[in-house]
């Protein structure tokens, strides 16, 4: 599958590879962040600089935030098209202290290396690069058309990805997507992702008084928006873990009986589950799996809550307002736009009087369903085993990538191919991110595989 001088290149490119993933992670381009805006760019301008070394054709395209990269290295017209997405943005490192190594100086223990954005995405991302790289050396020229598509706001919710894609059509026209911004089922079982879940993410604003007020004064008389705000998102979610909001579950269909079959088979430890999240007891709905709870079902979370004195001992004050931020995951066919009306309706019907209710949308992503039956999942499945040593589980992932329901359908592409070299534990967006040295190697195995398999199993 593999030439054997290119598994040559790449067992002889480990130490070159890692030092290359080193000099990405030193970038801090956090895309949230405004005072990273220049970083930010670094990263990009650093993959760009990696791109042209291939020999790609490759530029830097300007949107509203932060540029998205693009490239294209393209063999011969008679072959089939791969395009690869990845982002170089990551997320804010905060908790900072939590860090046993800071976060944007790259660090290498016990076989892994410790920077914020190792595994999400640049350790998987530059994956590609390398095998790219690799088979250049060897053969001069790849197997297959590429282009490359890396953007900088995909922890951001892609705001700006989409309309770009609107007017790139042609030049991003392409037989497949290849995308590592996920994980393995766990360390060492492989799997090849077919589902994604979708976003909907708001935040509230409950305006009391003009100003903080003396409890003491006017306890008794005025709407407290703390108090308020704490009831209106307790009658999000029932006692059981679903979802209160009217409508919500219209659009979800339950699991055909196979796939249910399928998740249930699944290799799960939930004591060591709950060991690695240090919490005593797992909760969610009634009669799903955990599999099906995380990665099957649709989700409400409190992502985070603000409002009065939270500072050292007391201070007597009915605060002025209060906010909180609001995500729903959600799963095929729930759509995101819908979801945010029925979340705003809800909402506002729940408004005491005496309070302002404001609420903004941040964003909002569909979710993914890709078609397992076709010959370019069975190629990548086989690349995936000829990297890993083992043949992938086909599983559905809890997380979301927002473009890629617009690869599907302004794209027209229904290849996509979501393959996590990373690992559940390597703390995406958590402190003390890190990325297996081994996984990276063997993502680099399983990317230039990639090339190969598809080649033969697309050529026809
Ligand atoms: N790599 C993740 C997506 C992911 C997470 C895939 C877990 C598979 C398993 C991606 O970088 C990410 O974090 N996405 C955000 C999107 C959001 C900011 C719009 C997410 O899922 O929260
Ligand atoms: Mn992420």
């Amino acid at each position: 599958m593999l030439p054997q001088k290119v598994l040559e290149q790449i067992r002889t490119g480990r130490q070159h590879y890692v030092e290359e993933l080193s000099d990405f992670l030193r970038i801090p381009s956090v895309s949230t962040d405004s005072e990273r805006t220049d970083d930010t760019r670094r990263a990009a301008i650093w993959v760009l600089g990696k791109l042209q070394k291939l020999g790609f054709q490759a530029e830097l395209c300007e949107t509203a935030r932060h540029p998205v990269v693009c490239g294209q290295l393209l063999s011969d017209p008679t072959l089939p098209t791969i395009l690869i997405y990845g982002h170089y943005d990551v997320q804010p490192p905060d908790p900072l202290d939590e860090w046993l190594t800071p976060p944007f100086s790259p660090n290498i223990r016990d076989g892994y290396i410790y920077a914020r954005g190792a595994t999400d995405n640049k350790g998987q991302c530059l994956t590609y690069f390398e095998a790219m790289e690799a088979i250049l050396a060897v053969s001069g020229k790849l197997p297959l058309n590429v282009k490359v598509l890396v953007e900088g706001e995909e922890e951001i919710g892609s705001p700006n990805l989409g309309p770009f894609l609107q007017e790139n059509l042609k030049e991003l026209k392409t037989d497949v997507v290849a995308i590592s911004d996920g994980s393995q089922f766990a360390p060492g079982i492989p799997a090849l992702t077919y589902g994604l879940r979708g976003l909907s993410y708001l935040e509230v604003e409950v305006q009391g008084p003009r100003f903080d007020l003396h409890s003491g004064s006017f306890g008794g008389l005025v709407a407290n928006p703390v108090q308020v705000l704490s009831e209106l998102l307790a009658q999000l979610k029932n006692e059981d873990g679903t979802v209160a909001i009217p409508n919500f579950y219209d659009d979800v269909r339950e699991l055909e009986p196979r796939e249910r079959q399928e998740m249930a088979e699944l290799p799960v430890d939930e004591t060591k589950l709950k060991e690695y999240l240090g919490v005593d007891r797992l909760v969610g709905e009634p009669d799903c799996s955990i599999v099906e709870r995380k990665t099957a079902r649709p989700t409400l979370d409190v992502n985070g809550i603000w409002g009065g004195f939270a500072g050292e001992g007391a201070k007597t004050i009915i605060p002025a307002k209060a906010g909180a931020k609001v995500s729903m995951r959600l799963v095929p066919y729930q759509r995101a736009t819908t979801i945010n009306e029925l979340f705003k309706n809800f909402v506002n019907s729940l408004v005491p009087p005496g309070v302002k209710l404001q609420i903004s949308e941040l964003h909002g992503s569909d979710p993914v369903l890709v078609e397992r039956d076709q010959p370019a999942i069975q190629a990548a499945a086989r690349a995936i085993e000829f990297g890993f040593g083992k043949y992938p589980l086909f599983i559905r992932e809890g997380g979301s990538i927002p473009i890629v329901g617009l690869f599907q359908e302004v794209l027209d592409c229904k290849s996509i191919l979501l393959m996590g070299w990373g690992s559940p534990d390597d703390g995406a967006h958590s402190p003390n991110e890190r990325f297996s040295l081994e996984d990276f190697h063997r993502g680099i195995l399983s990317a230039a595989a990639l090339f190969f398999t598809l080649e033969e199993s697309l050529e026809a």
